[in-house]
């Protein structure tokens, strides 16, 4: 319990505790849902560095702080470079560390440092509609404001990263791996002992 007050952090009004690092799919679920974007990789279609990886941040959500879903979801639109790519190719990898929150600069983790827990997501980003665009909608505007004052004639459209595989990061000895199934079951908030 005493050990758990170590991890503690602070999120506003609210507590939350990381999860212990070998439960690895909770603690995927845990960075996020913590997280407010993603950086994101595409193959690139754009010369001079056609067929080569492009990393660009966007902003995610998976739902509200302390109740994600796991799905990370964009708002998207054509116009932008690496969407571009992703409408030539969907594959893409996600990237997530708890050096975007203020747990590890509290805890004095550097970013690279596999204790400031950091995932990879592989798969692909697919373009949503329907009821889930709606839930996407409610999760992304709820923690990125301003989404809603975005032009209008950029066409945005509402998309998912439909997971194949989660690589985690968040203690030593080298890189864990989550199958979606896992993941999705997983509950990052549960107490632990
Ligand atoms: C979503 O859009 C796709 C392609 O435009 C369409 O085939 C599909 O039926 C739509 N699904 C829903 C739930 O509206
Ligand atoms: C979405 O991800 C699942 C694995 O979680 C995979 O089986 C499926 O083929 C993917 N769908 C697309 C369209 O990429």
């Amino acid at each position: 319990m005493l050990s758990g007050l170590l991890l503690l952090f602070a999120m506003p009004g609210e507590l939350y505790r990381i999860p212990p690092h070998e439960e690895v799919a909770r603690m995927a679920r845990f960075v996020a849902n913590q997280c407010n974007w993603a950086s994101m990789a595409t193959i690139s279609t754009h010369e001079p560095v056609q067929g080569q990886p492009f990393s660009n941040a966007f902003s995610t959500s998976d739902g509200p702080v302390g109740s994600g879903t796991g799905v990370p979801y964009m708002y998207l639109t054509t116009m932008e470079i690496s969407v571009q790519d992703l409408k030539v190719n969907p594959q893409a990898s996600l990237s997530m560390s708890l050096a975007q929150t203020d747990f590890c600069k509290n805890q004095g983790y550097d970013p690279q440092d596999p204790l400031c827990a950091h995932i990879i997501f592989s798969g692909s980003v697919l373009e949503i509609n329907g009821t889930e665009a709606t839930f996407a909608k409610k999760a992304l505007f709820s923690r990125h404001p301003e989404m809603v004052d975005w032009p209008t004639d950029h066409n945005w459209f509402f998309a998912k990263m439909n997971i194949t595989k989660v690589w985690v990061l968040d203690y030593f000895g080298g890189v864990k791996t989550v199958t979606p199934e896992d993941y999705f079951k997983a509950t990052p908030y549960k107490r632990h002992h």
